[in-house]
């Protein structure tokens, strides 16, 4: 069989988890990479062994490329992956999958006219320590319905590391769909459709024009809620007193997973003060994370099965963030679909 070719969009951080896990895979190829920042471009070109562009249009139409991963700001998703199917390439797209409705769904009508994949880049479906709070809620070891919290709060990614349109209202819209997509994607995984949502959403932040403060309450259709409180409020260098995961029922609470020398935990407070602790492996294999994703990719692709991560959730993250926006704006509880 004929390896299966890639060209991957955008050099910055995210091209070093999507990269790699194409180059581990003897089937598979990487071919080129396009960046705006020339520098960069040639850089990574010159890290991982492939050409280089400055023009994704120009990397879309070389017919040497079979596939493409996009990691590019958010506000270009849409534009990549379109160009991309309509030139018979199939597509990982970052997420938040794009920043209207209008743009998810015409990205899902070019992956079906096309006949190509669209999978979003939802990594968490494969990460085992999320995996693991999902698997004990499931098998209902605190009782339902359930309350899942996520509490997070630091500074906006930015130089050095990232770069500064994380933060830029052109180009991002801010924690929530950056961040917190993948907690809403993973919510949606493990409990279900939503049916309604409730946000604060503000501006705290003394840089950046994005909406930083972030606070959702999702209201499932099993009966589950999610708090998710996401913000990039804070000074870079200054760091928040807690935050973290943990999910309340009737029957106690899944605390977060904790690593101690290179072992995983849960713990499961119950009544009476009964405290369970359930270990856990956190495998980073073939199976999982980055490489776990990509493998799903190319599954996908060599066989016509639907990726773990598709563009319809990818829709469905991005309709509750906007739901969130709405209720922000018109102070009330707003039901979904939108
Ligand atoms: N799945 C995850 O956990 C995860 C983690 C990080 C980033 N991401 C996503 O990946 C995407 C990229 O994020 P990043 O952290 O790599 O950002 P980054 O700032 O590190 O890099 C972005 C790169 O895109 C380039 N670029 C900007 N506009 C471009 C254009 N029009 N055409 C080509 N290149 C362009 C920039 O020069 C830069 O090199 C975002 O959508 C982000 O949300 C996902």
């Amino acid at each position: 069989m004929s390896k299966l070719r890639f060209g991957m969009i955008g050099a910055g951080a995210i091209s070093g988890l999507h990269v790699p896990a194409i180059k581990a895979r003897e089937d598979c190829e990487f071919v080129c990479i396009a960046d705006v920042n020339e520098s960069q471009a040639r850089a990574r070109a010159e890290q991982w062994g492939g050409d280089y562009c400055t023009d994704y249009n120009d990397l879309v139409k070389r017919d040497d490329i079979d596939a493409v991963a996009i990691g590019i700001p958010t506000r270009f998703h849409a534009d990549a992956a379109i160009k991309a199917l309509e030139n018979g390439k199939h597509v990982l797209c970052e997420k938040p999958m794009a920043r209207t409705l209008e743009e998810c769904d015409a990205m899902i009508a070019a992956a079906e006219a096309a006949g190509k994949v669209l999978q979003i880049g939802f990594v968490r479906r494969f990460d085992d320590d999320w995996g693991t709070m999902r698997r004990l809620v499931q098998e209902g070891r605190v009782g339902r319905p359930c309350m899942w919290r996520r509490i997070v709060c630091g500074a906006a990614p930015g130089p050095p590391n990232y770069g500064e349109w994380y933060s830029d209202a052109r180009f991002s819209d801010g924690p929530l769909p950056e961040s917190g997509s993948h907690d809403i994607d993973f919510l949606r995984y493990t409990l279900g459709d939503v049916a309604a949502v409730t946000a604060h959403m503000d501006h705290l932040a003394n840089y950046g024009s994005v909406l930083d403060n972030t606070v959702v309450i999702l209201y499932f259709r099993s009966g589950d809620q999610a708090l998710v409180q996401w913000s990039w409020s804070l000074p870079r260098g200054a760091s928040s007193g807690f935050g973290g995961m943990d999910v309340i029922g009737p029957e106690g609470c899944i605390h977060s997973t904790r690593h101690e020398d290179g072992r995983c935990f849960v713990d499961i407070s119950r009544a009476g003060g009964e405290m369970e602790t359930v270990e856990f492996v956190n495998r980073r294999d073939a199976e999982t994370w980055g490489q776990g994703q990509m493998n799903n990719f190319v599954h996908c692709i060599q066989t016509g099965d639907t990726p773990r991560a598709t563009g319809w959730d990818g829709r469905c993250a991005q309709e509750i963030y906007l739901a969130a926006v709405r209720s922000m704006e018109e102070g009330r509880r707003i039901e979904l679909p939108l």
